[in-house]
């Protein structure tokens, strides 16, 4: 199509969606993440979607199960590609036609599907399938062209590793180099032919996690007292969030694109931690995620200090609590609700009610400083002995803890117990390597504990965190 032509055909794509657009605009986005073993079915999970007047709803698949239960309802959803089928849907322009027909069309229009995200956190992981991510987008977004489906933009969303160098100054940002010019470069400019927004999870809570010494929690959680931090170019910012999206609108203006708007894919603050944790409490989560409702559906928009007064779409992560999510305990704990249903703290996705109006929160627990606070990761005395012994062999084999002490004869053997013998070696482990992020968690066979577990002449470092 010529460049006048297409302009011509945009622009009237554009009144047609423009009703719905306005009706969705200020209204809050969720995940529905489905990695649990004890979710309720689509069906109820729908019902509290719509009890609780979420009026988007992102998944991570095109689940015909969920697709089906949200159609005929006003809310938008966003449907992924799975990260596995990048490579064959850019490589074969049929094969994209053939996802559009076969998990899209089914259920749009019924079903106002309005994004198509390819992959997850593509460029966070390993670098075989970035060259095909591109491509992908482009054959997808052809194939709805195609098929005459005119509302579906097609994006795809991104972490914060994104960026090279440090996160302050915000107006320094840029892309790292390995993805700058060979794919963040052609995706912005996709993004900005079809008029899409770059997607983009954003976590406060991980940025202050990193950095705790420099980043104070009441800047993280929008404290209104937390203080300014000032750019080099003068801007100011009241919280981590701006600074952090900030950071990805100067790294877009650097590589020329500087009108691409940004939807925050994955946002939110969990509600537990383990001891090497800080931050998560239901306290904190219900606080930062009560006060971005607030300033994401602020009309006008607030934008930020860079973008004031843009539209940014949240959506919010996420709707459960997920048990079978790996790691560690934050990562099983972003849920708004419970799998049976219950509000893990009160919030109000219309951003009616106001701050004071909630009730009362449990008080976080006292943070000690960064660095200040002794651990020790002993083995879990729950777990059976197959377990424990597997963990044990990997902890002193590929783990390369020293486990020299727990050997006959010398002052860590006695007692001779795989259990006694595991605590050694997983301490001395996380010892050892928690600073270059080595985890006390051994498939569930590890725990923390503030207790010094050390005997006789039997010693155990502590690890500071
Ligand atoms: C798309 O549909 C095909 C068959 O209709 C199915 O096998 C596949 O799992 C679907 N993809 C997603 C992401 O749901
Ligand atoms: C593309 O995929 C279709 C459907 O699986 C297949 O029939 C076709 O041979 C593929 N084309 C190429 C070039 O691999
Ligand atoms: C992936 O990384 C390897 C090792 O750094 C490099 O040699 C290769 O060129 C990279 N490939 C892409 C597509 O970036
Ligand atoms: C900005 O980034 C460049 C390149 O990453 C770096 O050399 C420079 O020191 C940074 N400037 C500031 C003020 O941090
Ligand atoms: C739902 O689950 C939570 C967490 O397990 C529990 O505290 C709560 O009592 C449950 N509520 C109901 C109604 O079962
Ligand atoms: C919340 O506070 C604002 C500003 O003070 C006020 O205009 C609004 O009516 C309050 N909302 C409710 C539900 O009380
Ligand atoms: C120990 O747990 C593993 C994994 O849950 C299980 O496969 C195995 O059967 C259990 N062994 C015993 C002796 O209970
Ligand atoms: C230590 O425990 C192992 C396994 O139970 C046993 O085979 C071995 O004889 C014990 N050694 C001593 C010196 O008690
Ligand atoms: C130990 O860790 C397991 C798995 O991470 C957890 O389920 C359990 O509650 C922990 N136990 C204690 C005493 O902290």
């Amino acid at each position: 199509m010529a460049t006048a032509g297409r302009f011509l055909f945009r622009f009237l794509m554009f009144l047609s969606v423009l009703p719905s657009y306005a009706d969705a605009m200020y209204t809050i986005g969720v995940n529905y993440g489905q990695l649990g073993d004890n979710l309720p079915p689509p069906r109820r999970a729908v019902e509290l979607i719509k009890s609780m007047r979420i009026g988007k709803v992102k998944i991570y698949d095109a689940n015909p199960a969920i697709l089906g239960q949200l159609a005929n309802s006003d809310i938008e959803v966003c449907v992924m590609l799975p990260n596995e089928q990048i490579v064959a849907v850019a490589n074969n322009a049929t094969l994209a036609e053939m996802f559009i027909r076969n998990n899209i069309s089914t259920f749009y229009p019924a079903t106002p599907i309005r994004t198509l995200l390819v992959g997850n956190e593509i460029l966070s992981g390993p670098n075989q399938t970035w060259p095909y991510l591109v491509p992908a987008m482009i054959n997808l977004h052809k194939a709805l062209r195609k098929l005459r489906i005119r509302k579906i933009k097609v994006s795809t969303p991104l972490a914060m590793d994104m960026l090279g160098g440090p996160l302050f100054p915000p107006s320094n940002a840029s892309f790292r180099t390995d993805i700058a010019q060979t794919v963040m470069k052609p995706m912005l400019r996709f993004l900005h032919h079809t008029n899409a927004p770059l997607f983009v999870d954003v976590y406060p809570f991980f940025a202050r996690e990193n950095d705790a010494t420099h980043i104070s929690l009441g800047f993280a959680l929008f404290e209104p007292d937390a203080g300014i931090y000032k750019d080099v170019n003068s801007l100011e910012y009241h919280n981590l969030l701006d600074v952090q999206l900030d950071a990805v609108f100067a790294a877009m203006e650097r590589a020329g694109f500087p009108k691409i708007r940004i939807t925050i894919s994955e946002t939110g603050w969990p509600t537990r931690e383990d001891l090497d944790e800080r931050g998560a409490s239901i306290h904190n989560a219900a606080l930062y995620n009560r006060r971005l409702v607030k300033r994401a559906l602020s009309n006008p928009p607030l934008g930020t200090p860079r973008r004031q007064g843009e539209l940014i779409d949240t959506y919010f992560f996420a709707l459960f609590n997920e048990d079978l999510k790996s790691g560690p305990t934050t990562e099983r704990n972003w849920g708004l609700l419970y799998p049976n249903g219950t509000h893990v703290y009160d919030i109000d996705l219309t951003g009616y009610l106001n701050e004071s109006q909630y009730k009362t929160l449990p008080n976080s627990p006292v943070e000690v400083p960064p660095g200040q606070l002794k651990l020790w990761c002993i083995a879990n005395p729950d777990i059976n002995a197959t377990v424990l012994g597997g963990a044990l062999s990997y902890a002193c084999g590929a783990g390369s803890a020293d486990c020299e002490p727990i050997q006959p004869g010398q002052p860590c053997f006695f007692p001779n117990t795989t259990l006694s013998h595991a605590s050694y070696a997983f301490n001395d482990y996380y010892n050892r390597f928690h600073k270059s992020g080595g985890t006390c968690v051994f498939g569930g066979a590890a725990n923390l504990t503030t207790n010094d577990p050390s005997y006789g002449s039997c010693k155990f470092s502590p690890t500071y965190v």
